[in-house]
Order: C-alpha cells, then structure tokens, then sequence
C-alpha cells in the first residue's frame, strides 16, 4: 500500500520524477528512525507532510527513490539530523496561551524578584523554544512597560535557557529578529519598548537577548544544566510524544525544578507519570512543584 503516493499540488514533474513513491515500509522506516532519535511518535496520518518535507531532502541529494535516502540516512549522521529536524513542526508565536503569560505576570514575578533581591539568581528554561518567540515573550512580562521596571531582571543574575531540536530555529531564536507580522501579538507597551526597528523587521533589545543562552538540545539527551530551574515552559512539544516518553520527560522536569518552581505546559498537554506525584496543579495547564525553597 502506498501511503503518499501524490505530489505536492502545483508543478510535480518539475520537481520529482514521476514515479517516487513513499510506501508503507519507507514510512515505518522514517517514523522508526525519528522515534529513536527524538521519541516523536509520527502517525500514519502524518504521510503526506512526511512525503512533502523530504521530497526536498531527496532533491538536494539528486535521489529518486526514498529507499536511496533512507540508505543514505541510516549512513549519514548529518543527514539523520537533517532528516529528523525536517519533520519537526516549529509552529510558534509571541505571546500563545496569552492566560500562562496572564498567571506569570501574577503569580510568579513578584517571586522572582523577591529571589532575586534576597541575592538568590532567577533560572527559566522554554524546553522546545522553537524561533524563541516564547522565550521573548516571558522576557517582555519580566520587564514590564519601563526600562526602571527592568531593572531588576537586567542588573540581577536572571537567565533564560532556550533549547529546541532544530538548530534552524535556535540560530532564529538567538537572532531574535522578527517580521511585522510576527510581532503583532505582542502588546503595544512592550513593543514601544522592547523592539527597535531593524529594515522592515524588529529586533529585540540587547538587554533581553543578552540574558538568553539559545542552545540546540534534544529532550531526550544529556542536558547540560546542574542549576535547578524556578520556571519551565515546555509548551506545545510533548503532542508528538507518547506517553512513555512524557512521562519520562515530566520526572526529569521535576527533579530539575526547585521546591516551589513552576512547569507550564500546552494546553492538550496533560502529565502523566511519577514524576507528576509533586507537581499541584495552580493554574489552567500550569503546575507547582511542591515545597518551598
Ligand atoms: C510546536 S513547537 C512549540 C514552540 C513553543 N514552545 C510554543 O508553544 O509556541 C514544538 C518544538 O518542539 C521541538 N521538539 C520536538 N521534539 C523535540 C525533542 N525531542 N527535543 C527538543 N525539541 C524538540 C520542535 O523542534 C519544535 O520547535
């Protein structure tokens, strides 16, 4: 049986041959391999997108059939990469779940300012940070309308860690330029303050990229942090994850949380797992871990 067996709609023979296909044992292959390397879970619906996104990388190789690439891919530790970080959906954009940003601003910013007057340092971490408009956004909430009213995060030892799979949206979110459609979200008193106009685009403030250390890094590898964290957003990623692969995810989230730290998550997100036992639910798809530090 052949699962996407079509070309993408618009002019196919100047693209592909005719004849490529991909069936049902090339899809297994390439959700095998993806599951290995990153634990996405890709469901057979998902054919069509997976014919679509490396029928280019067949391109770039001048290859014609999906068997070649996955021979070339099962070899190839930079096509593997490649390969995985192309079936990765980056959809993202500043300010999404606006009722997180609502319950940080509330809730959570008084504290880290309290820590941070009392000399302790502020560690936020968005786990799947895509081209970093989260990251920017949380940044946005912590300085607040005025350059005084930032004073704290931007004199204080506060960092952002921003870490995804993909090194294309990690060198965005470092960059942390962004289109005028991209930063429409984003309320007017933040904007007047945070952004400067570069071109026909908007940069973000040295202040705020200079707290952000963007970093590729794999959910499922080492993680390099020996801090613990006061606030993890991990939004939006663990969807295409199975649920042995998020539970997991979850206990090591909560070990890395200090007593009294928060975990956001998307909102068809649900914990799962022992390492949910300590995290009490404060919030619509937010979590507290227990204890206070
Ligand atoms: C839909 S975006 C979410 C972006 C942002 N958190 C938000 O909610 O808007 C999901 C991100 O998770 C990343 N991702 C998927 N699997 C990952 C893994 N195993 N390790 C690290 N990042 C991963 C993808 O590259 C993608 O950028």
């Amino acid at each position: 049986m052949t699962l996407a067996a079509s070309h993408p709609a618009g002019n196919p023979s100047a693209v592909m041959p005719e004849e490529v296909r991909l069936d049902q044992r090339d899809f297994a292959k390439v959700a095998a391999i993806v599951d290995r390397e990153a634990r996405i879970a890709l469901q057979p619906t998902k054919a069509t997108l997976v014919f679509s996104r490396l029928s280019r990388r067949l391109r770039e190789h001048g290859l014609s059939s999906f068997r070649d690439y996955l021979t070339l891919v099962e070899a190839d530790a930079v096509e593997r990469a490649a390969m995985v970080e192309a079936l990765t959906t980056n959809h993202t954009h500043f300010f999404r779940e606006s009722h997180h940003f609502d319950h940080f601003r509330e809730s959570v910013l008084g504290e880290l300012q309290e820590r941070v007057r009392a000399g302790h340092s502020v560690r936020l971490w968005s786990a799947g940070c895509s081209s970093g408009e989260e990251v920017y956004s949380l940044i946005m909430c912590m300085f607040g309308t005025s350059r005084s009213k930032a004073r704290w995060a931007v004199d204080g030892d506060v960092k952002v860690l921003a870490t995804d799979l993909s090194a294309r949206v990690v060198a965005a979110a470092r960059n942390a330029v962004y289109s005028e459609a991209t930063v429409k979200p984003i309320p007017d008193a933040y904007r007047r303050q945070w952004l400067r106009e570069e071109g026909a685009d908007f940069a973000v403030v040295d202040d705020a990229r200079r707290m952000v250390t963007a970093r590729e890094l794999n959910l499922f590898g080492e993680w390099p942090m020996r801090q613990q964290y006061d606030v993890i957003f991990c939004r939006n990623v663990m969807i295409y994850f199975d649920d042995a692969a998020t539970s997991e995810l979850i206990s090591r989230f909560s070990r890395l949380l200090r007593p009294g730290g928060y975990l956001y998550i998307g909102h068809s997100e649900r914990l799962i797992g022992p390492g949910a036992e300590g995290l009490v639910p404060c919030g619509q798809t937010i979590y507290r871990k227990e204890g206070s530090q």
